[in-house]
Order: C-alpha cells, then structure tokens, then sequence
C-alpha cells in the first residue's frame, strides 16, 4: 500500500494504472473519499465489496470525467438529466437511470438501472481521464464506519487492504452526493450535496422517498434485484421436485440431475469470482421460464456472506 500525492501526475499515472489491471484505488472527491475500480471489470468491483467488509452488495455510484461518457453507461440520457448535469455537474449530484446492458450488475446489484456522477474534484477527474474508464466507487471506509474525508481517514480504516491512496487533502464538501432517480417520476433517494429544493428549480417536483429530518437513506432504500422465480437451497438428500422445470445456481461445479439450465459462479471456487457473476447468473436463470431455481451454498468466507444474503432473500422471498 502506498500513499501518493494527488497533485502529481505521476502518481495519478501509476494510480490509472492500477485501475487498468484490475485493482482498487481510494482517491478524493469533493464529497468524500472514494474505493474505486474500473466499471467495466466485474472482478475488480467484487473486490472493492470484500475490501469494504460489506455483508451484502449494495448498487454503486460510477464516476465520470465527461458528460459525454454517460453514453457507455445509460440507455438514454432523458431530457431532465441533461437539465441537470447542465446546471449541477461537476458536482455533487448522482442520477439514476436505466443502464446499458454492458454495464456489470454486480456494479448495480441485479438493478436495471445505474447511478452516475461527474465529481468536482481535479484528482478524480485526473484519474478517471488517466484509467480511460468510468470508475465505480462507493466510500472508502469498512462496512459501518464513518465516510473519509481525509487521506489519514483511508489509511486508518482500509489500511494495507487498498493497493493505492491517492491524497487530495481534505473533501471540500464533506457529506455524500445526492442521489436522484429519474426512471420515471423524479425521486429523491438520498439527501446529500446538492439542495433537492435547486434541484426542483430546474426540474420542477421531485418526491420525497425520506422522511424530512432524516438525515441518511439506509442501503435498504433501493429496491434491490430479486429473482421472481421461487429459489430454495439445494439441501444435501433433497431430491429435486418431479415434473417441475428446475433451475440449478452451482458454486463450484454442476451437480448431476434433471436441471433445464445450470449456471456455475466459479468453476475454481474463488469467491470473487462468483460474485462478479452473481446477478448475471441470477438474471439468466429467472427468465429461462423455470418453475424453481435450486442454489447451492457458498462458503461463509470473504464475499461469501454477500452471495449468501443475497441467496436468503431471494430465497425467503418465496419460502
Ligand atoms: O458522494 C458520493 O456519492 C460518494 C463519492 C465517493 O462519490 N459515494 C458514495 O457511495 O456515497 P456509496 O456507495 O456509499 O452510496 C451510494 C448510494 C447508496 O445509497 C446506493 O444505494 C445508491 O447510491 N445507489 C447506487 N446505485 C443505485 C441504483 N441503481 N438505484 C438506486 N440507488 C442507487
Ligand atoms: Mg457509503
């Protein structure tokens, strides 16, 4: 792990290039420090969930140098969101559109949608130029601390665990971006940076999904991806159900019976691995028409806790 000075291209330089291999970078922006890899490598983002200890996945924010980069990311930039990013980018406002499909779900959580924001911060911006690639990041503290607003606050929470700090000093604004939705009716996901009342100037009403006076939406605010198809555990000695199409979500390797379609999250059973293709896995199961999907367990280790919340929803959902 090293700490380098944001201010030099230099560092900005090796930094990009930990991007482009696949690693993890924690660098300013102007809300709070970001844990940052290439979106388009789902490896590299599954990584940034076992770094932060998080016990489930959580959509994330991908930054953008350009305006104009939003086009690899959204299906459609919608005519408010031009408004917005107009009068508000760089800055801290986050939009949330639908998201093209080469957009990695494990950077959205199985959501159809993707957030995205332009930071107003020169080293991001200088970062994200250098990796030639929009960079997802949620905050870089472990799961259940503080968001950064220094270098120090990085180092003393992530530690050795990240490869790159870049240090920006301080974080001008010092609380998280705003986040709006605009699939369909304008909603207010979580208060942050910019004054949902300037963005109501611009775009007119924007529903409240938070109470006034609540300070910080919880991670359960977004709805999150949930297969419709019932899921249930492959126990050991359950036998599969007779003349129902049945689904099988293997962790290491397919098992033997009379399954319609198998995925395999990890044929080498690397946990990082399987989550990169969690959702995608999930995804192509629910619309193969099956009547059940039957999931394997993963090890509770590492990312593993994720994969396994994950699978306890989707399968109490429909216990
Ligand atoms: O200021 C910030 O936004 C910082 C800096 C690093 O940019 N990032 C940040 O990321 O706060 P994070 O992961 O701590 O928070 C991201 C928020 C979460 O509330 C998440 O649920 C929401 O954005 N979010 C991300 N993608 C979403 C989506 N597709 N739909 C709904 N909410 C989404
Ligand atoms: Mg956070």
């Amino acid at each position: 792990m090293v700490v380098l000075p944001g201010s030099s291209p230099e560092a900005i330089r090796r930094a990009a290039e930990v991007i482009e291999r696949g690693g993890l970078v924690a660098f300013p922006t102007e809300t709070v420090y970001g844990l940052g890899a290439d979106a388009f490598q789902p490896r590299a983002v599954a990584a940034i969930f076992e770094i932060k200890g998080r016990p489930r996945f959580d959509p994330l924010i991908v930054h953008v140098a350009d305006p104009r980069d939003v086009v690899r990311l959204w299906l459609e930039v919608d005519p408010r969101a031009r408004r917005l990013m107009e009068r508000f980018w760089p800055g801290p406002l986050t939009l949330v559109l639908p998201k093209r499909p080469e957009v990695p779900e494990i950077v959205t959580a199985g959501l159809r949608t993707v957030a995205v924001r332009m930071p107003a911060h020169p080293v991001a911006l200088e970062l994200i130029r250098e990796a030639q690639t929009p960079i997802a990041a949620p905050s870089a503290n472990p799961f259940g601390r503080l968001s950064p607003t220094t270098a120090e606050h990085v180092l003393e929470g992530l530690g050795d665990r990240v490869e790159v700090i870049l240090d920006g000093g301080r974080c001008p604004v010092g609380v998280e971006s705003t986040v709006l939705a605009l699939d369909g009716e304008a909603r207010l996901l979580r208060p942050g940076g910019v004054p949902v009342e300037e963005i109501e100037e611009v775009i007119g009403p924007v529903r409240r999904a938070l109470r006034p006076g609540r300070p910080q939406a919880p991670g359960g605010l977004p709805r999150h991806y949930s297969p419709r198809t019932p899921l249930r555990f492959l126990e050991r000695g359950v036998k599969v159900p007779q003349g129902l199409k049945v689904g099988l979500l293997a962790f290491r390797g397919p098992q033997q019976g009379p399954f319609e379609v198998v995925e395999v999250l990890s044929p080498s059973g690397d946990l990082r691995e399987a989550a990169a293709r969690l959702f995608e896995a999930l995804h192509r199961l629910d619309s193969a028409g099956l009547d059940l999907i039957l999931a394997e367990a993963v090890p509770e280790e590492g990312l593993g806790f994720a994969i396994m919340d994950r699978l306890r929803r989707a399968a109490s959902k429909t216990a």
